[in-house]
């Protein structure tokens, strides 16, 4: 199974991105939009896995979420990877704060410890909007339209989840395995993860 690790939004949250991102949205229509179920913050990719891996990655996201409290992500401003010249991603922005950039090392450090990939590229926290054909008119638009997209909003996330991606009938397809809460002062007392399987 393929295993990444994220952070997931409420409902409201995503719709609000979705009505945000509209003017993007009108100058790539043929570009691949994510869709406001499938929106999420990817924190690590772990790739193909055996089943096996899932129980001892639950303990260690535990063990990691239990010194986080819940996070405030600053999320705003749209840009590109691997640039806007020749985008492949368009991504909503999210502040890289020291709470976050510590959570997903220490998240990848434990991946890595059970046999995920190796992330060799920096960790740049975004959420992709869309995946995109690469053609020169339509970047220019988006480029054109990303300055006109408003400020950064706040967003609350209280667990990390570990997710399993595949693919169904042709459509991309992400099941939450097990959230990890983060449970450090301030979240729940005492609260731990919980077994989960519902695609969202
Ligand atoms: P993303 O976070 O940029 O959208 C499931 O495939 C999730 O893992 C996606 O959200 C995807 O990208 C992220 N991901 C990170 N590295 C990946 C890789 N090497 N291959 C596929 N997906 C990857």
């Amino acid at each position: 199974m393929r295993l990444f690790t994220a952070f997931n939004f409420p409902q409201h949250v995503r719709a609000r991105w979705i009505a945000e991102t509209a003017a993007l949205r009108a100058v790539a229509e043929s570009a691949r939009w994510v869709g406001p179920e499938q929106m999420h913050l990817t924190v690590t990719f772990m790739g193909e896995q055996p089943e096996t891996v899932v129980e001892p990655l639950t303990v260690a996201l535990d063990e990691i979420a239990r010194g986080y409290a819940p996070q405030a992500l600053e999320i705003g401003g749209v840009g590109a990877f691997p640039s806007w010249r020749r985008a492949r991603v368009l991504w909503l922005g999210v502040k890289p704060t020291p709470s976050l950039m510590a959570l997903a090392a220490e998240v990848g450090q434990a991946g890595t410890r059970l046999g995920g990939t190796t992330e060799e590229r920096p960790f740049r926290p975004h959420i992709t909007l869309a995946r995109l054909d690469g053609r020169a008119s339509t970047l220019r638009g988006l480029e054109r339209a990303a300055q006109t997209i408003g400020d950064s909003t706040v967003a609350y996330v209280s667990s990390i989840d570990l997710m399993a991606s595949s693919v169904v009938r042709g459509r991309a397809r992400h099941d939450v395995l097990y959230r990890a809460q983060l449970s450090r002062e301030g979240g729940a007392p005492g609260a731990t993860g919980t077994a989960t399987r519902h695609t969202i």
